[in-house]
């Protein structure tokens, strides 16, 4: 099987075949992820949390960006690999751009993710113009949750929902790539889907969109808080690493994973 791009991930859009997406940190998960067929590694900030231990994504550096980014790309073979902006690094489109700058360079992921909406656009439209890839990120966004004032579903409310499907079809004009929405009813994310061309994956947003991301340690049931409601403990299910691995590639490419009961109304 060829290197996955982000043509290939349109593609799949268009065939309306499921995109798998899981977040890795180091070597040695990525080298199990490889095996198991995975389309997407997201070197996410919430390393912060699973790897650092801290309480929220906040403290994570582009160092450490950098650091993990380089760890998954030593071995990484077929997987298209993204790096997150971590907060405090995307301000203004000359600092994204640095930034952006040394997760591809230094770090050697294929693409960056930002969260935000409407602030984002002009930075976003920056980097594109500049033969960055960008995946943006809505909905619930860990970076912003001082904001926020918790972990909560975005979107319920009428406004609420056309403000993210605004920003959605916004970003995809501003030149972002693929676009993440976590923790929004199943409802909304479908509508989303439909609205833009670009690959849409969801964490905590139903099964109507193109694909899946679950953080990893989440998956395997290795976290410290309890089970989230939009999680599947896949390692209990299956016994081993690889088989949680390839059974969530499996339930992803079928839409049995997320079901109703991991699906926000
Ligand atoms: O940092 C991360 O792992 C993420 C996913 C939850 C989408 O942004």
């Amino acid at each position: 099987m060829g290197k996955i791009t982000i043509s290939t991930l349109d593609e799949m859009k268009r065939a309306g075949e499921k995109i798998a997406v899981i977040t890795s940190y180091d070597a040695s998960f990525t080298r199990q992820i490889e095996k198991a067929g995975m389309d997407v590694i997201l070197v996410g900030d919430s390393l912060g949390n699973v790897v650092q231990g801290h309480e929220s994504t906040l403290p994570v550096t582009v160092g450490d960006i950098v650091y993990h980014t380089a760890n998954v790309m030593r071995v990484s073979e077929r997987c298209l690999v993204i790096a997150d902006m971590p907060f405090m690094s995307h301000g203004t489109p000359k600092q994204a751009l640095d930034t952006a700058g040394r997760l591809m360079k230094e770090g050697g992921a294929h693409m960056v993710k930002i969260e935000g909406g409407a602030p984002q656009l002009e930075t976003v439209r920056h980097l594109a113009a500049r033969a960055v890839p960008v995946c943006g990120h809505l909905g619930l966004m860990p970076q912003s949750i001082h904001q926020l004032g918790g972990y909560r579903v975005q979107g319920r409310g009428e406004h609420e929902g056309e403000r993210i499907l605004k920003d959605a079809v916004g970003l995809q004009q501003a030149g972002a790539q693929m676009l993440v929405l976590e923790c929004i009813p199943a409802l909304l994310a479908e509508e989303i889907t439909r609205a833009v061309d670009i690959p849409v994956i969801g964490i905590g947003a139903g099964k109507d969109v193109d694909g899946q991301v679950l953080v990893l340690y989440d998956m395997l049931g290795i976290t410290m808080h309890d089970t989230l409601s939009f999680v599947r403990d896949f390692l209990a299910e299956e016994g081993s690493v690889q088989g949680a691995l390839r059974a969530y590639v499996d339930a992803v490419r079928a839409q049995a994973f997320p079901a109703e009961e991991h699906t926000f109304k």
